[in-house]
């Protein structure tokens, strides 16, 4: 059964991605178009992709998108992993002038955690959520009795001296050549931590290398149950769509 349509747009360190989504069964309608972050990924640069991905689908309505970094209240915070020209930038304001539509700019990893608990690996658990995302960096999203607190960020946790993302994001693993079992440790030591700040009931693992979960995530010790991202690269897209449609809905307070 296929029912109302929203639009996600994921803004990635390498590309830009988006897609109608059905917001019934919590998936794509359509098949992602997807065209490459500019360089440098600037404000401006960037919002004329997003122009050209809605274009491509004709989507003239309200739609979603996902940034990657601190997004309070549509105004970028931080840049730890994209051009530093987007702090203090107001990313309705931006999007909403060079797409002609409405935009709701959220922090990527929220995006995911909203669209693991309402569609994914953590539907229908009524407790503590944390959603970890792991790829260049490290995003979290925590997740309440199904209402999420955006931009907890703990992927900037301090885990014996270092930023935790710098040690522990797939970045990492990649960079300094790790076998999954020293990578692992390192993820160990990471979710041990956060878990003994938030005694979370569940962790839900996501980015890419979610998709080899297999070869690794069994090697990660923790007291807290971890299962792999059940929406993989399209959780982004959904949850985006998710929570600009609930908000156009909204009723007026
Ligand atoms: C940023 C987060 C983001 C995460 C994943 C971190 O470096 O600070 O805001 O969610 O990377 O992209």
């Amino acid at each position: 059964m296929s029912g109302e349509r929203g639009f996600g747009v994921d803004i990635g360190g390498s590309g830009i991605k988006g897609a109608p989504v059905d917001l019934h069964r919590g998936d794509l309608a359509d098949e992602r178009f997807r065209l490459p972050t500019p360089e440098p990924s600037t404000p401006a640069a960037v919002a004329d992709v997003v122009r050209q991905v809605l274009d491509h689908f004709a989507w003239t309505e309200p739609f979603g998108c996902t940034f990657p970094a601190v997004v309070q209240h549509g105004m970028v915070c931080t840049a730890a992993n994209v051009d530093a020209s987007w702090i203090g930038t107001d990313a309705h304001k931006l999007l909403a002038t060079a797409t002609g539509r409405q935009p709701l700019v959220v922090n990527d990893a929220d995006a995911a955690g909203v669209a693991e608990v309402r569609f994914g690996a953590a539907k229908g658990l009524d407790g503590v959520v944390v959603v970890s995302t792991l790829g260049t960096g490290i995003g979290s999203a925590l997740i309440v009795g199904g209402k999420l607190v955006p931009n907890t960020e703990l992927g900037h946790l301090d885990v014996d001296g270092h930023d935790a993302e710098s040690r522990a994001a797939d970045a990492a693993r990649e960079r300094e050549g790790l076998s999954w079992e020293a990578w692992a440790a390192r993820l160990s030591r990471y979710f041990q931590h956060l878990e003994n700040l938030f005694w979370p009931d569940l962790i839900v693992v996501g980015g890419g290398v979610s998709k080899r979960a297999d070869r690794w995530l069994h090697l990660v010790e923790t007291r807290t149950k971890l299962v792999p991202a059940a929406l993989r690269n399209s959780a982004g897209i959904v949850g985006a769509a998710a929570l600009a449609t609930e908000q156009r809905t909204k009723p007026m307070r």
